[in-house]
């Protein structure tokens, strides 16, 4: 049996955040050190309450850390395909939770768990967190083994403007810090690959009655109507497939680069800008996944929400 994976999960739930919570939980491969919300599908009060909510019904005590209320520089801007509350407004879910969250920002949480020797965080979400917890102690971050980003369009169109994946788009301070002043291995899950991850109504009906897999069809009737309205054959699996690199690598192929990101372009705030020309010399910064085996890690997905 091998070794579980201890993982901070840093999101912002988000009908695909809460998928990527439950591939993880049910893979027997994660061990979940603790979730750091942040604001950015929807508000953090709401992002921090559909944690709770999802940890209530899956009956699981995962230590719960609420984020950055807003990015560093931009003004917040949230994302209506996930629902008004976030989570598709399903009704299998209770409406709240009394779960109490820790006392502790995200931020002072995610270094002392780092500190604490968790090695791995998977970031779904704007990386707000991600920067402040570098900005407040790179030497205890250095430390991470790797960090598995959801974000960026890199050779792919984006999904807020033309070149601007929402994530990066929300946040494009805080991505262009971490791609470039975060010292430690890191892995980029752009649109590139997720918008070959599609689940279908046909692949939504092959998912189980299981506790998960209800909890699988109740949030993302919502979250499909609104990708079909733009004309995708199916819902996006951006943030499953971070996670499902986080279980097994061999889901994604990935290339090194050096990526920066546009902070203030009137039509390319959040753009992915590659370095190409090799006589600048620039040493990778990120390692990009451009290639995924989606047919296995969608029936992977399937099987493992049905659990
Ligand atoms: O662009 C897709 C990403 O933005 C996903 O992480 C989704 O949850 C939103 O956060
Ligand atoms: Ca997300």
């Amino acid at each position: 049996m091998p070794d579980l994976r201890r993982i901070i999960f840093d999101c912002d739930p988000g009908v695909d955040d809460a998928l990527a919570l439950v591939l993880a939980l049910n893979s027997g491969l994660v061990e979940m050190a603790g979730i750091t919300t942040v604001s950015g599908n929807v508000s953090v009060s709401k992002t921090t309450r559909n944690a709770c909510r999802l940890l209530d019904y899956l009956g699981l005590d995962v230590p719960i850390a609420r984020g950055a209320g807003r990015p560093l520089k931009v003004k917040p801007r949230h994302a209506s395909v996930h629902g008004t509350d976030g989570l598709g407004d399903s009704r299998l879910l209770p409406a709240d939770s009394s779960r109490k969250v820790e006392r502790e920002g995200a931020t002072d949480f995610i270094v002392r768990t780092v500190e604490s020797g968790v090695r791995t965080i998977v970031a779904t979400g704007p990386l707000t967190n991600i920067a402040l917890a570098f900005q407040e102690d790179c030497n205890v971050m250095n430390r991470l083994d790797e960090l598995i980003i959801m974000g960026g369009a890199v050779r792919a169109p984006g999904n807020v403007d033309s070149l601007s994946e929402f994530n990066f788009h929300s946040d494009p301070d805080a991505a262009d810090y971490v791609l470039q002043s975060a010292s430690v291995p890191k892995v980029l899950v752009p649109l590139d690959v997720t918008h070959k991850v599609l689940l279908t109504p046909a692949d939504l009906s092959e998912i189980g009655d299981s506790r998960s897999g209800r909890l699988v069809k109740s949030i993302v009737g919502r979250y499909q109507k609104g990708y079909a309205d733009s004309g995708l054959a199916g819902s996006p699996l951006h943030d499953p497939l971070a996670m499902g690199f986080c279980i097994d690598a061999t889901f994604l192929k990935l290339q090194p680069m050096y990526l920066r990101v546009e902070t203030s372009g009137a039509y390319t705030r959040g753009a992915c800008v590659p370095e190409e020309r090799p006589w600048m010399h620039k040493r990778a910064n990120v390692r990009v996944a451009t290639g995924v085996d989606s047919r296995r890690f969608l029936e992977y997905f399937k099987k493992t929400a049905s659990r």
